[in-house]
């Protein structure tokens, strides 16, 4: 058992997992024992997310992932189980036992001195005659030695074992280089590694407790590809961090702009807005979204002025407003992003377009607007049609209110015309979502599938009842008596492993305890969740135990008649002929 099972018992206990989730989650809604809220793990206008404090679980209906606190701080706050059990240990004021996960919290360590003394031996070139290049490029680019420092820039030197040889020198090994992204092994297959970045301007990656975890380069040049990012690695995930928020988090503008290049970031810090962060190299992801929510409840997009920006722009507007953040978009004009505006028009140019930046909602109208010939009346009525649908979809009734009379009046017809269009998209809507759920409620077995794409039922009857005798088990495990089921008989593996792990948690009369489980995924425990969450009819549970294992031993003949479970197909079939009678005589 890598933590003692005690010490995790008290340590659930002790952070209640409504006080957790409430840290990050509004709940607002009660429905029995539940509390329910807005999902953070996906997009959502109604809540679908549940807490049960009785069983100390989590569990999303809409998007499954659940589990228990532990597992909720390791899919928000992104960190391994080791590091979310260290997490809730400090917040309730506990000792962790040592454990063997030490090595993989020394390891996490250790990367991250290694990646902090990469950044200061490619902060180091830059004064070194290899790092030559880089200069000059920072000084075309007009970036100022305050700058330099402030963000720790530096210069991978044109050579392909510069950074290997320096930190092999430090004392870290090749196996540690490569594991951080720093080196990659050599084609050749003779254990030689070569530096992942060469003749490149560093940015180091710094997440907001200050650690460097890892770097992106770009090239120096026009060439391919601009940006090379470290890969994901222990310490590193790109969709969870963004570039420059460890120094955009300390700004006090109150908002954060968000831009496309980190020589955007630069160039805007520069010219006074120190609060302007990247992502990188992704478009903007949910959880990159909530980290910015942390600090700030406005967001500025300032995207490239091209269409592939405002592209980007309608899917970040689309993320943000789901974290009840206040979304304006700036639109850069006469220069293609924001580094170049500020270089042509200076900072206070910049600041007018801040200034004049829309709402997300008046820069999707205008966007409508300029879609279409309002001098015509063909391209008034195509202009009424886009605006409607882009009002029905607003939440907020005040907020259709007011746009309704700004179409109007782009369009000259009466408000109340537009409104009643509005009801009737939003009423279709609404019959095309319920249509929706029914459909998929009554979708034949054969395409039940788990939501993880890291799964799959090749079995379906057999998973359901698979599912069916987990949920039986969470509810109820004096139903369960001796060796009716083995962890082979699960044609999904989890399940089988799940299986096995409650039925040992229950063997001196336990409660089973999804919160006590160890080593499993957040996929698995999702799993499990969600089929806890199904509903539960005591009155019939012994029978529904048999119907289950009845079908789950079938599904297993059927497998194994197919051929499906290896070489000794004809024995193993015969042996499980004679079992199966066994249980039913
Ligand atoms: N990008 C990336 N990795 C990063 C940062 C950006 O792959 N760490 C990608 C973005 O996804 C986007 C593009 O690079 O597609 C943004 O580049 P751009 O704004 O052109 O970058 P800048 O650094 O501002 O360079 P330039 O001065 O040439 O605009
Ligand atoms: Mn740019």
């Amino acid at each position: 058992m890598p933590f003692p099972e005690s010490f995790i018992q008290e340590l659930i206990e002790r952070n209640d997992i409504a006080d957790v989730v409430s840290q990050y989650v509004r709940l607002t809604k009660k429905s029995g024992q539940n509390l329910f809220g807005l999902c953070p793990f996906h997009s959502e206008k109604t809540p679908s997310f549940s807490v049960a404090p009785d069983k100390q679980i989590y569990h999303c209906f809409g998007c499954g992932k659940g589990g228990s606190v532990i597992n909720f701080i390791m899919e928000i706050e992104n960190l391994s189980y080791p590091d979310a059990v260290r997490f809730l240990a400090r917040r309730v004021g506990m000792a962790v036992p040592e454990d063997e996960y030490d090595a993989s919290a020394s390891k996490r360590e250790r990367m991250l001195k290694l990646n902090r003394d990469a950044a200061r031996f490619f902060f180091a070139q830059l004064s070194e005659p290899c790092g030559a290049a880089a200069r000059a490029y920072i000084e075309r680019r007009g970036i100022s030695p305050q700058m330099v420092t402030r963000f720790g820039l530096g210069a991978a030197p044109n050579e392909w074992q510069a950074l290997t040889d320096a930190m092999l020198r430090q004392g870290y090994t090749k196996p540690e280089l490569l594991s951080a992204g720093l080196v990659r092994a050599s084609k050749k297959g003779d254990g030689g590694v070569y530096d992942t970045f060469r003749n490149r301007l560093m940015f180091p990656v710094i997440d907001v407790r200050g650690s460097v975890i890892g770097f992106s380069g770009r090239i120096l040049d026009d060439g391919e590809p601009k940006y090379m990012n470290s890969p994901e690695t222990l310490v590193y995930s790109k969709s969870h961090n963004l570039f420059a928020l460890n120094l955009a988090k300390k700004s006090k503008l109150g908002y954060i702009i968000l831009s496309e290049g980190n020589i955007d970031v630069v160039s805007l810090h520069q010219a006074g807005f120190d609060c302007a962060v990247a992502s990188l190299g992704t478009s903007l992801t949910a959880e990159q979204a909530r980290l910015i929510s942390r600090y700030v409840n406005e967001v500025v997009i300032a995207y490239d002025g091209d269409e592939a920006g405002q592209k980007a722009s309608q899917r970040a507007i689309g993320i943000l407003q789901q974290l009840d953040l206040k979304v304006r978009v700036l639109r850069v004009t006469g220069a293609k992003d924001p580094d170049e505006f500020i270089k042509a028009y200076g900072p206070a140019a910049f600041e007018n377009l801040l200034s004049k930046s829309q709402n997300h909602i008046e820069y999707r109208f205008s966007d409508v607007a300029a879609k279409h010939d309002l001098a015509t009346d063909e391209g008034r009525v195509a202009f009424l049609k886009d605006a409607t649908v882009l009002l029905a979809g607003l939440p907020n009734a005040v907020e259709r209110e007011v746009y309704a009379g700004r179409a109007a009046e782009i369009a000259k017809v009466s408000k109340d015309a537009i409104l009643r269009e509005v009801e009737r998209e939003r009423k279709k809507a609404a019959g095309q979502a319920k249509k929706k759920r029914e459909s998929e409620e009554s979708r034949p077995l054969r395409q039940i599938q788990p939501r993880s794409r890291e799964l799959r039922f090749d079995d379906p009857v057999s998973a359901m009842a698979e599912k069916g005798v987990l949920r039986l088990l969470c509810h109820d495990p004096t139903l369960f008596h001796g060796d009716e089921l083995a962890e082979e008989d699960f044609s999904v593996p989890q399940f089988g492993k799940l299986y096995t792990a409650l039925r040992e948690q229950t063997k001196n009369g336990g409660a089973p305890s999804i919160a006590l489980l160890q080593g499993f995924s957040g996929e698995e425990t999702s799993l499990l969740t969600e089929t806890v969450s199904e509903p539960f009819d005591p009155a019939n549970a012994d029978k529904a135990l048999a119907d289950y294992i009845e079908k789950i031993k079938a599904a297993k003949l059927v497998r194994m008649q197919r051929g499906e479970n290896g070489e000794d197909t004809m024995r193993a079939f015969a042996e499980e002929q004679r079992k199966r009678k066994g249980y039913r005589g």
